[in-house]
């Protein structure tokens, strides 16, 4: 079986068809993702906050997601895997951004994603440049969380809404195969979506973009510290694992586990 490649992502958008991405970080859920048949597999800093307990993304390391990317892309037949560049991987300099890049293709992603907008337009050219394909992210920036002020929607006056579609476009020209909207004004992201010829992938920027992403955890009601406007969750698993953890704490208080049934004669 092979994998979804670059061409055939971006080919959905021009066939009008509908992407659909999600997170993983570990080999179990890297299965079921694709045994439900979704494609695209983005190993996301996220798991700073939804695997580490971390207040935000800031301190995950390369080598962290390292190990997770290698994980996912070990396991995955057919998905496309997307590695996800940690804070300081990319910003000091050129020469770091395409080493740090090169080594999650090493680990076997076949993409990296990074965030921002003018400042690593110089990044993008140099790894596609190299063969390395590259994911944008505009809008609400996690990694910039200290600068915005907190997880809030961006785009929302015109001034704002004209530099992100500004950076949406420079991003194209400088080679990004498909670019996250996060927490934008849907108007936006529609306007931004016409314009370019890539792919555009939301996360709280409405209907109109080319696919949608959503943290696992998050989607799975797994993770309920903080839940966004933008997440609909689709199981509450935290709800089955406390309700199952429970039962078996008090079945072998009172001795109902384990029976002979579970037990070697
Ligand atoms: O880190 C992440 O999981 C992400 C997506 C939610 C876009 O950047």
């Amino acid at each position: 079986m092979s994998h979804l490649t670059i061409p055939e992502f971006q080919q959905y958008k021009k066939q009008g068809k509908k992407l659909t991405v999600v997170t993983a970080y570990d080999a179990l859920f890297t299965r079921i993702v694709e045994e439900a048949g979704l494609e695209v597999i983005l190993v996301g800093d996220s798991l700073g906050m939804v695997v580490q307990g971390k207040p935000n993304t800031l301190s995950v390391t390369m080598d962290e997601m390292l190990y997770h990317t290698r994980m996912v892309a070990q396991t995955a037949k057919r998905a496309l895997v997307i590695g996800d560049m940690p804070f300081l991987s990319y910003q000091a300099n050129l020469d770091e951004a395409v080493r740090n890049a090169g080594r999650f293709l090493q680990v076997g992603a076949a993409a990296v994603k990074i965030e921002g907008g003018m400042p690593v337009i110089e990044r993008v050219e140099a790894m596609t440049r190299f063969g390395i394909p590259v994911m944008g992210h505009v809008g609400m920036t996690p990694q910039s969380v200290n600068q915005s002020g907190g997880y809030r929607v961006q785009g929302k006056d015109r001034a704002g809404a004209e530099r992100i579609l500004q950076e949406a476009k420079a991003l194209e020209a400088a080679g990004v195969f498909a670019l996250v909207l996060e927490c934008v004004p849907s108007s936006l992201a529609n306007t931004i979506t016409q314009e370019l010829s890539i792919p555009t992938i939301g996360i709280g920027a409405g209907q109109g973009c080319d696919g949608q992403v959503l943290v696992l955890y998050d989607l799975l009601g797994l993770f309920d510290d903080f839940v966004p406007k933008f997440v609909k969750p689709y199981a509450h698993l935290k709800a089955d694992a406390l309700q199952a953890l429970r039962r078996y704490k008090e079945e072998i208080e009172c001795g109902k586990f384990p029976t002979d049934a579970e037990s070697y004669q």
